[in-house]
């Protein structure tokens, strides 16, 4: 395999503020698709990503736990390593910034820029984001209280701090972004930060001092420095510099820092800054994402009865399995802009795409090599060729030289970030085999033995083809393309980009079937699921705002013509004609009366004598079954392991009151 160099990219560092929801792991999801993708085609890939661990946001988080903010950070970041695991991130490094070796070179940065005489010490007045950890002047302010970034209510902070003279570099910025555009994709992000330079920037406040989670200042153990300051160093102190600098010289300047748009600002600004001021080189690019709206769609009435969109990968992944979840998240959304996510159009991608085109002309390939050869591969022949027909197309060049040209398309969309076009090139490909076989019908030429040599050469056709899509989709879905190799009898062999170039390679290899790759989705079904496991996860949380499925609004004129009263239970029997149905005499107040009630199932007659009851009371009365039944008692629908039955309503009230 050729030595194609290195190639370093990041994902931004997680705040360990929260469980990180599908929205957080498009962005790693993208990256490990991208250094899968680089690895397979040679390159020596540096894949980093981490958690941003200090700060006031941390602090305060932790101190409504009653824990402290180191104890609170292990935890959290225990479960985003366990995501990633479990979602085979194939990260190279993993760094927390209250590490030992990140510390002591966020320190050593501090210092230089600090000896450069960019960073002064004064006192800040002005506003900052909690949740955003960012610092803004009154007239960034979006009406007079607002975070323009993130919308929530700023706070006002003044304290003695640091500050950075980031405005000495702005000029530098400037002729970056218009000499180097590729600096910051896409253009419309990068048009934003040249009018954000363009207005003047001023001194940004580089340390706190009114909280103390954070990494001290070197010279003022009063202060603790600003988290983004702290944050964006990672991505040199991961490398070791400046004290263990092998890695550091190997990969840096980083090929790319993924993040997300609302921090583009953060690294295409402030992070190349630091490094001028340090004298140290910047990265290559900085490409911003967009975001995933997540239950932003208008929910319709009866979906919000049952629940919302689930957004927790861990249940989506246990479902339906990591690679539909990661294909997913690369083909539905465009990257740079945002998208809806909810859980019927991923289960419509996963049935369509995955399901019938993908997993369908693995099983009916692999079948019938099984019944037409035997399991094995056959050789391609000249006798077998194909003799175009009325329509003069070559099937077998058209499906050929669709599959082997692939490879370098994907390659194209790989470089320029559009993943879902990457896979587009990809699905092109399996949906040219599915039609091939609608058009060349291995099933009839299996019928006359004069057509065997054609379906030889169809046989072996379709299995080159499977097997270069095996290749393609490995950098997005490794298991998948896994599971398809063995069934191709390719379970030995390493996965080479390079072999997606040729068409050559199946002829002997014995197949054998397997289990559907991707099953066939009831979407109806899975989303009646859905919405009851994401409804039960808002009431454990006590986040129980899901409006009920309710009959039809009543005005309180007719609310109003009911008498409720409370009864107790004085007797109860048996009716002697109906098993359903037992015969109450109910005591309300000063009066006695007799209730027929459908709840013999429920209860032995003998367990209701003493229960309090709440009656309809003005029911006109009626005979069942014989009995005459003077009103109603409510009971309580109840489900007792799986099975329904009804409670008493239980009341402390004195029997005759009313319920009102
Ligand atoms: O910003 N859709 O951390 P973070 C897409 N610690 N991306 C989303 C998203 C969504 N719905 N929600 C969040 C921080 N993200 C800092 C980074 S780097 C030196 C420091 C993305 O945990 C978001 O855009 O708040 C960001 O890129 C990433 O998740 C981490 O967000």
């Amino acid at each position: 395999m050729a030595d194609k160099g290195t190639y370093y990219i990041s994902t931004p560092i997680y705040y360990p503020s929260s469980n990180l929801h599908i929205g957080h792991t498009y962005c790693t999801v993208m990256a490990d698709a991208m250094a899968r993708f680089k690895r397979l085609q040679g390159y020596d890939v540096m894949f980093l990503t981490g958690t941003d661990e200090h700060g006031q946001k941390i602090q305060l988080l932790a101190e409504e736990k009653g824990v402290t903010p180191q104890q609170y950070v292990d935890e959290v970041v225990a479960g985003i390593k366990d995501l990633w695991k479990t979602m085979e991130i194939s990260y190279d490094d993993f760094i927390r910034t209250t590490e030992d070796r990140h510390v002591k070179r966020v320190q050593e940065l501090f210092m230089r820029m600090y000896k450069k005489g960019d960073i002064y010490k004064g006192n800040y007045e002005g506003w900052y984001c909690t949740p955003c950890e960012s610092f803004w002047t009154e007239n960034q302010l979006v009406d007079g209280k607002y975070c323009p970034d993130c919308g929530r209510e700023v706070t006002k902070a003044q304290e003695e701090a640091y500050f950075f003279q980031i405005s000495k570099y702005s000029e530098e910025l400037l002729r970056i972004f218009r000499e180097t555009p590729e600096f910051l994709e896409p253009e419309a992000r990068r048009n934003e930060m040249i009018s954000f330079i363009e207005q003047g920037m001023e001194d940004l406040c580089i340390s706190r001092s009114s909280f103390d989670w954070g990494i001290p200042v070197p010279i003022d153990e009063k202060h603790v420095i600003y988290v983004w300051l702290d944050a964006l160093s990672n991505y040199i102190t991961a490398l070791g510099w400046p004290d263990e600098p092998e890695k550091y010289e190997k990969y840096w300047p980083a090929d790319v820092h993924l993040v997300g748009k609302e921090i583009v600002r953060f690294h295409s600004i402030i992070w190349p800054a630091m490094l001028m001021s340090a004298d140290l080189p910047l990265p290559k690019q900085v490409r911003g994402h967009g975001w995933l709206l997540l239950g932003g769609e208008k929910v319709s009435k009866s979906k919000a009865a049952k629940g919302s969109d689930v957004i927790d990968p861990v249940v989506l992944i246990d479902r339906y399995g990591i690679d539909a979840l990661k294909y997913f998240l690369l083909r539905e959304y465009t990257f740079g802009q945002d998208g809806v996510f909810t859980n019927e159009v991923m289960l419509k991608r996963l049935n369509y795409d995955l399901a019938n085109d993908l997993g369908n002309l693995v099983s009916r390939t692999v079948s019938m090599i099984e019944k037409y050869n035997g399991g094995f591969v056959p050789d391609l022949t000249e006798a077998g060729k194909c003799v175009p027909g009325e329509d003069g197309v070559d099937y077998d060049a058209q499906l050929k030289e669709t599959a082997i040209s692939a490879a370098d398309k994907v390659g194209k969309q790989m470089d320029d970030f559009k993943f879902n076009l990457a896979l587009e090139e990809i699905w092109i490909v399996v949906r040219r085999a599915n039609k091939y076989i609608d058009e060349t019908m291995p099933w009839i030429l299996a019928k006359n033995e004069a057509d065997k040599a054609r379906l030889d050469n169809v046989l072996h056709n379709l299995a080159e083809t499977i097997r270069i899509i095996s290749v393609l989709i490995h950098p997005f879905m490794h298991t998948t393309s896994d599971a398809i190799r063995k069934q191709l009898g390719l379970w030995y062999a390493d996965v080479a980009w390079d072999d997606a170039f040729t068409f050559e390679m199946m002829a002997g290899e014995q197949v054998k079937k397997g289990d559907a790759i991707f099953p066939r989705l009831d979407i109806d079904k899975e989303l009646e699921e859905l919405y009851a496991i994401s409804a039960k996860a808002a009431a454990d949380k006590g986040d129980i705002n899901i409006p009920l499925e309710l009959k039809d609004e009543i005005v309180y004129e007719d609310f109003d013509k009911l008498d409720l009263r409370v009864g107790t239970i004085i007797s109860a029997e048996k009716h002697p004609k109906a098993d359903k149905l037992l015969v109450f005499q109910v005591k309300m107040g000063t009066e006695k009366r007799q209730i027929v009630s459908g709840v013999a199932e429920y209860f032995k007659p003998e367990d209701c004598v003493g229960q309090k009851v709440v009656v309809v009371a003005n029911l006109k009365p009626r005979k069942l079954r014989g009995i005459e039944s003077k009103g109603m008692l409510l009971f309580a629908d109840n489900v007792v392991d799986g099975k329904e039955r009804v409670e008493f309503v239980a009341t402390a009230a004195e029997d005759g009151n009313p319920v009102t």
